[in-house]
């Protein structure tokens, strides 16, 4: 019989997650849970490479879970866990550091831009943070990360790193498999449809959160910027209108085909209005999720304590095989 795949992927807990963290994440990983053994971790230490607040910071990162939990995520299935709670990410990512190029690092573009945006604590955890995310992916044997465009980089690295570790020491990690949507796997800002829809952007019309209100969706999305050919069409020069095409398809399921021919000859006004209504019809039973979930604290502290205790056992088989491996003396 073949074994079942292992899937494992995660977001940062800063900020609220976005329309673009569920269309080019979320929304594959609910699409994998049965099929695989799937592993969602909110990995925390990765957002101690910015400064955080750390009442908010706690605040946030059970908010996260809870959002993982709210978009239909089945604890019985996956294993949720946070990556604090799990400390051979740390020890792996020492190793695995130690077979990782500064020149390698260096390359990496979500660096240039971090250390763009944080010039006053360009530290070195915010360089070495795509070796923390090789040993959050290997840890696990991982044969599937599904994960939107921007990660590709940091996938490809880690695959040469586990590649790396394979020539030197023997077959230890499997080498990854990115896993993206066909569509949506980059949703874009909808103030400046050249960029990406980030957690983090200063204009906050650009960003859609799964936790917006009715009225501030409504809002966002009728000062979305599009163009002026007036032409509901699916192509690279309308960017804007291509990107709320994209919304649309993807939480309804109909094809792009379809949804440009539903428009076909309508005005962008009514377009971006059934967009917001889209979005809104669609986040209602994830709020109702949340909101149930928030007020039972106790059942979310049993998933993350599970998943940890899950997660720790699959985590230090490894760490026994990688130790051995590089010839440290077993405890
Ligand atoms: P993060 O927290 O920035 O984003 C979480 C996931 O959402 C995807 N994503 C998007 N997809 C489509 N359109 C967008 N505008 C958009 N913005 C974000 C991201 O690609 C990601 O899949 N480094 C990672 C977290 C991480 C991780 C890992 C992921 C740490 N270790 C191991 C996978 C496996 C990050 O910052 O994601």
């Amino acid at each position: 019989m073949k074994r079942k795949k292992i899937v494992f992927s995660g977001a940062q807990p800063t900020g609220s997650l976005t329309l673009g963290n569920y269309i080019g994440a979320l929304q594959n990983w609910k699409a994998l849970e049965n099929e695989h053994h799937c592993l969602y971790c909110i990995v925390d230490l990765h957002s101690l490479t910015v400064r955080q607040d750390p009442k908010e910071f706690h605040g946030i990162s059970l908010s996260f879970l809870t959002q993982y939990l709210a978009s239909g995520l089945d604890p019985e299935k996956n294993i949720i866990f946070f990556q604090s709670h799990v400390p051979q990410h740390a020890e792996l990512t020492w190793i695995l550091g130690c077979g990782t190029y500064v020149g390698e690092l260096n390359r990496m573009t979500q660096f240039k831009d971090k250390s763009e945006k944080n010039k006053d604590n360009v530290n070195s955890g915010l360089f070495t943070y795509p070796v923390l995310m090789a040993a959050d992916i290997l840890l696990y044997k991982t044969d599937l990360v599904p994960v939107g465009e921007d990660q590709k980089q940091h996938l490809e690295l880690t695959r040469d790193i586990a590649a790396r570790f394979n020539n030197l020491y023997g077959e230890t990690f499997s080498v990854p498999e990115m896993y993206i949507p066909k569509i949506g796997a980059r949703i874009m800002s909808l103030q400046e449809p050249s960029k990406k829809m980030s957690k983090s952007d200063v204009n906050a019309n650009a960003t859609i959160f799964l936790m917006d209100s009715e009225d501030t969706i409504m809002k966002k999305m009728k000062r979305a910027v599009t163009d002026s050919e007036n032409m509901i069409a699916y192509r690279d020069e309308q960017p804007g209108i291509k990107n709320l095409i994209t919304i649309y398809s993807s939480l309804t399921g109909l094809s792009i085909e379809e949804v440009v021919s539903n428009y076909e000859g309508k005005g962008y006004g009514a377009f971006k209005i059934d967009t917001a209504e889209v979005i809104i019809e669609f986040l209602r039973p994830f709020k109702k999720n949340y909101k149930d979930y928030m007020n039972n604290p106790d059942f979310i502290e049993n998933v993350y304590k599970k998943g940890a205790q899950k997660a720790y056992g699959l985590a230090e088989n490894t760490m026994t095989l990688v130790r051995e491996r590089m010839g440290l003396v077993q405890k």
